[in-house]
């Protein structure tokens, strides 16, 4: 069984860490799991007024894209101990119109990074905070706040540190099972 995962990342910088972590994710995933990054950089500031008839193309195809998914994987940096505004906005555009949320059911996990040591906790339990009124199951353990992040990554963003590989291993795999045991049947 194939599950298709929506993987939103929290940072629009090119050279992002999350993003990096994100694809090291992607390469590490079993293979029933198909990891799609869901790009969220181009999506106007969510305004209900411009959202009647026809709702803003951005949103409509970020819409889509998430729909189509069967679970959601968040890889994120803090900005200011919560999450950066981009991807809450995300959370914001996926949830409206009203009833009819991308979001609602899908199982999802949430990996936090920093270069500092607190791993981005902030944000991580901000989101979760999201998550829980969302109505998305949200995988408790194993809990995944990446300190030091820079450390565990090589000059083309890939993961040089073989305690951080096996630790990403272990977080994908538990998100297979995961999503395999809290999906919509
Ligand atoms: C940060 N950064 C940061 N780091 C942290 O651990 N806790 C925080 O609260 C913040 N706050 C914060 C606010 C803003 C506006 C910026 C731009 C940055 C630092 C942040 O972790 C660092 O820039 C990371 O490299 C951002 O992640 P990406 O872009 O590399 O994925």
């Amino acid at each position: 069984m194939s599950l298709r995962i929506a993987v939103i990342v929290g940072s629009l910088r090119k050279g992002a860490f999350s993003r990096a972590i994100a694809l090291a994710l992607k390469e590490l995933a079993p293979p029933q799991l198909e990891l799609n990054i869901i790009e969220t950089g181009d999506l106007p500031l969510y305004n209900p007024d411009l959202d009647e008839a026809t709702p803003l193309a951005p949103w409509q195809r970020f819409r889509e894209e998430v729909a189509q998914m069967d679970a959601v994987l968040f890889v994120t940096p803090e900005y200011n101990r919560s999450v950066p505004a981009s991807l809450k906005n995300a959370l914001d555009v996926g949830s409206r119109p009203y009833g009819h949320s991308v979001w609602s059911k899908k199982p999802c996990a949430i990996v936090s990074v920093s270069p500092g040591g607190m791993g981005g906790f902030g944000a991580n339990h901000h989101l979760r905070q999201s998550l829980v009124f969302l109505d998305m199951p949200v995988m408790q353990q194993p809990e995944a706040y990446i300190g030091h992040v820079n450390d565990a990554l090589d000059a083309e963003g890939k993961v040089k540190q073989d305690n951080m590989r096996s630790f990403l291993k272990t977080i994908i795999d538990s998100f297979a099972d995961w999503t395999e045991r809290t999906r919509p049947q």
